[in-house]
C-alpha cells in the first residue's frame, strides 16, 4: 500500500490534511468533501486520540483500479479475466517470511476510533479484510465485514447471509468451535482487490491476489492463531469468531445510503493486535466512491464474463454509479442482439443488476448521462423497456424492495445505424481552452 500511495502522491493525486481532525464525523466529512471535488486520495496526518496516520479514498477511482491490475482506462473487465484465467505463473501463491521483529504490539483502542455517520452505533473499522480458512479444505478467503468497536477484547461484526466467511463460520459453529480469522487493515492493493471479488467457493482469493501482483505474496505467521497473513499489512487484528454468540451491532450507515438498524450479529474475540512502524490506517467511507468503485469493477467483470460466454460482441460492462445497475457496451451484430445481451445479464448476478441497459459501442458506459441519452434518442420506450416482475433481488431475506428487473435496450434500431451516427464538431477533441480564454476567466 505504501508504494501505491507514493505513486499517487508523485502524480499529485494525494490530498494531505495537516491539521488535526476529529475521528467522530469530521474525518468522514472531509473525506466526503475530497471525494466531491475529484478522485484524489486523502491522507490525514493528525487524527485526535491516535498516533496513526489515516489514509482514505485510495481506491475511489476506476482509473486507479485499472492501473492496479495493469490495464489501461476502461479495460478492467478484459484485463481482470486475462489475469484470472491464466494459471498461477509460480509454484505457490505465497512465500513464508518470519514475523518481522520491528512490528509493534498494541491494543485495539490505539487505532483511530472513527465514527462515520450521525446515527452509527459507535466507531467502526470498515476497511478490514477478514482472512480465514475453510474449516475442512483450508482454502483461504478474503472478505470485508464492517466491525463495531466494543472494547479492546471485542468487535461486533456483520457477516452477511451469503458470504464465504458466513459459511465457514456456520460450519465451525455446527461443531461448537470458534473460527479463527485475522482482520487486515491496510493491505497491498492486490489483496484489497482480491478481497472485493466473489469467486466460486473453492477458489483461493490469495491466489487471485498473487496473480494481480504478478509475484507470490510474502506471508508472515500470526502470533495467536494458526493463520498466515500478508506480511506487508499495516495493521493486523488476530482473533476468532465465537460460536453460538450474537450481540447487538448497529445502527450503521451502509453502502445503499441508509442506516441498517441494530441487529444481533457475530462477536469477534480479539487476541492480538500489531502493526508496522509508523502504520497507516485505512479508513473507508461506506457507500462512497471508495466502497462502490471496487465493488462495481469486480461485479462488472463477473457479469462481463457471463454475458460474453453467451452473446458475441460484448465490449465492456460497467456497474456505475451503483452496483445495482449493469450497463453493457455491445457491437451489435443482428436484430434482437441487445435483448439477448440483456436476458443473459439478468442471470449473471442474482443480487445486483436490478436495472440492465445495453448500448452501442459509441456510448461511454461510465457516464450515466450518456447512457440515458442513448435510451432517450435511440428507440421506442414501449418496446425497448421490459419489466421482469417477481424476481428476488438484494436483501431478499429481509424485504422485497429490490425484487424485479428492468431491462432497457438503448441500442440504435437495427438496419438504421447510419441515421444514428453521432454528430461532432471537427477538431473538438484537441481544443485546449487555455489557448483561447483570457487568463483568469
Ligand atoms: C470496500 C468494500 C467493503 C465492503 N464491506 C462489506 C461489509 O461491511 N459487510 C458485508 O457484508 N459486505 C461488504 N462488502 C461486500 C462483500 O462482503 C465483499 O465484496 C466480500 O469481500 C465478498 O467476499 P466473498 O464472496 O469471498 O465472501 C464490501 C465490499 C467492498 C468492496
Amino acid at each position: 500500500m505504501r508504494d501505491f500511495i507514493q505513486r499517487i502522491r508523485h502524480r499529485g493525486q494525494l490530498a494531505v490534511v495537516e491539521r488535526s481532525v476529529d475521528p467522530k464525523f469530521e474525518l468522514a466529512a472531509v473525506t466526503k468533501a475530497v471525494q466531491k471535488a475529484g478522485e484524489k486520495a486523502v491522507l490525514f496526518e493528525q487524527v485526535a486520540g491516535s498516533d496513526m496516520t489515516v489514509v482514505s479514498n485510495l481506491y475511489g477511482s476506476h482509473a486507479r483500479l485499472c492501473e492496479i491490475i495493469g490495464g489501461t482506462r476502461n479495460t478492467f473487465c478484459q484485463r481482470w479475466w486475462s489475469l484470472m484465467d491464466s494459471p498461477l505463473p509460480f509454484a505457490s501463491a505465497s512465500v513464508n517470511v518470519a514475523f518481522p521483529q520491528d512490528r509493534i504490539s498494541g491494543r485495539l483502542s490505539d487505532l483511530p476510533a472513527i465514527t462515520y455517520h450521525g446515527e452509527d452505533g459507535g466507531s467502526y473499522i470498515t476497511s478490514a479484510i477478514f482472512l480465514a480458512r475453510e474449516p475442512d479444505t483450508g482454502v483461504p478467503n478474503l472478505s470485508f465485514h464492517r466491525s463495531m468497536f466494543i472494547d479492546d477484547g471485542e468487535l461486533r461484526i456483520r457477516l452477511g447471509t451469503r458470504h464465504d466467511l458466513t459459511r465457514y463460520q456456520a460450519k465451525a459453529e455446527a461443531r461448537n468451535e470458534p473460527l479463527e480469522a485475522a482482520l487486515l487493515i491496510g493491505t497491498p492493493p492486490e489483496v484489497f482487490l482480491g478481497a472485493c471479488a466473489s469467486p466460486p467457493y473453492d477458489v483461493s482469493e490469495l491466489d487471485m491476489a498473487a496473480k494481480i501482483a504478478g509475484q507470490p505474496l510474502p506471508m508472515m505467521p500470526c502470533r495467536s492463531i494458526a493463520l498466515d497473513v500478508p506480511a506487508a499489512t499495516e495493521i493486523v487484528v488476530e482473533g476468532r469468531i465465537l460460536p453460538n454468540v450474537r450481540r447487538p451491532e448497529g445502527p450503521f450507515g451502509e453502502f445503499m445510503g441508509y442506516y441498517v438498524p441494530v441487529s444481533d450479529n457475530h462477536v469477534f474475540e480479539v487476541l492480538d493486535v500489531h502493526w508496522r512502524l509508523e502504520p497507516l490506517y485505512h479508513a473507508l467511507l461506506c457507500g462512497s466512491p471508495e466502497d462502490l468503485r471496487p465493488l462495481e469493477a469486480v461485479t462488472a467483470a463477473r457479469i462481463y464474463k457471463h454475458v460474453s460466454n453467451l452473446v458475441p460482441g460484448v465490449l465492456d460492462v460497467s456497474c456505475r454509479p451503483n452496483v445495482m445497475i449493469t450497463i453493457i457496451r455491445l457491437r451489435k451484430q443482428y436484430e434482437g442482439h441487445g435483448r439477448h445481451a440483456l436476458l443473459s445479464a439478468v442471470g449473471a448476478h442474482l443480487d445486483y443488476n436490478k436495472v440492465c441497459i445495453v448500448v452501442d459501442e459509441d456510448v461511454d458506459i461510465y457516464n450515466l448521462d450518456e447512457v440515458m441519452w442513448a435510451f432517450m434518442t435511440r428507440g421506442r420506450a414501449d418496446t425497448r423497456a421490459t419489466i421482469i416482475p417477481d424476481v428476488p433481488g438484494f436483501y431478499r431475506d429481509l424485504h422485497k424492495d429490490h425484487w424485479g428487473r428492468l431491462l432497457l435496450d438503448a441500442t440504435s434500431p437495427w438496419g438504421r445505424e447510419s441515421e444514428f451516427v453521432r454528430k461532432r464538431v471537427p477538431g473538438e477533441e484537441s481544443i485546449r481552452l487555455e489557448d483561447y480564454l483570457r487568463a483568469g476567466t
